[in-house]
């Protein structure tokens, strides 16, 4: 134990930068979270924010290698992917996460961990079963009719629609880019990310 490390480290490792927050996307697979996300953060980038992405799909490529899609390893993930962006937020970044996160009690706890150091902006990404199995994106929804795939959301797996997140865009009525900027107008509402000036 290096007693000078620690004196040292400990005050700087509590330091807070502000500025922070966690913009959580929820919503079944295929609802456009991702698509969302990705149209969201390189406007908070242009305005300004440090921005990095927790995306359930990259995610599950490292962070959460090897995890499958039972209650335990999707809560596995969620607490992971939370308190990741806990530590972000409290860089003063703003971080941008789009994960299905079925579960109600586990956002919570996404949430609870990232409010120590700054808000956090749940937008439930609505869209039906039987509208994102329509558009099914990559091939899965028909599987899991099939029942080739087992325990898939939506199908014969929970989701927890949220009960009071920040914000709702229902993907059926608005366009993915609409939706994107009713995002950066709560942001702005909220005093999260400067309005945008006009040239
Ligand atoms: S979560 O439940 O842990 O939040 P996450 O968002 O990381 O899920 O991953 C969901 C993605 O994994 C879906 O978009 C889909 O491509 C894929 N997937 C594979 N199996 C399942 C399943 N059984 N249920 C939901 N998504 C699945």
């Amino acid at each position: 134990m290096n007693e000078h490390i620690h004196a040292h480290e400990h005050p700087e490792s509590d330091r807070v930068r502000g500025g922070g927050f966690t913009l959580w996307f929820t919503g079944l697979s295929g609802s456009g979270k991702s698509t969302i996300a990705h149209l969201v953060g390189p406007e908070l980038d242009r305005r300004g924010c440090i921005v990095e992405y927790l995306d359930g799909d990259t995610v599950r490529t490292h962070l959460s290698k090897g995890l499958g899609f039972s209650k335990e390893d999707r809560d596995t993930n969620i607490e992971r992917i939370g308190w990741v962006a806990s530590r972000l937020t409290r860089q003063g970044g703003a971080v941008v996460c789009a994960a299905i996160s079925p579960y109600a009690e586990t956002r919570a706890k996404a949430r609870a961990m990232v409010e120590q150091f700054g808000p956090f902006v749940e937008v439930y990404v609505k869209a039906s079963v039987d509208e994102c199995a329509r558009r099914d994106v990559n091939g899965l929804y028909a599987k899991a009719f099939a029942g080739e795939i087992k325990g898939f959301t939506g199908v014969d797996d929970p989701y927890e629609e949220p009960t009071s997140p920040e914000l709702v865009v229902d993907t059926e009525t608005l366009t993915e880019e609409e939706a994107a900027a009713l995002v950066l107008a709560k942001l702005e509402e909220l005093g999260l990310v400067p309005a945008e000036v006009a040239a």
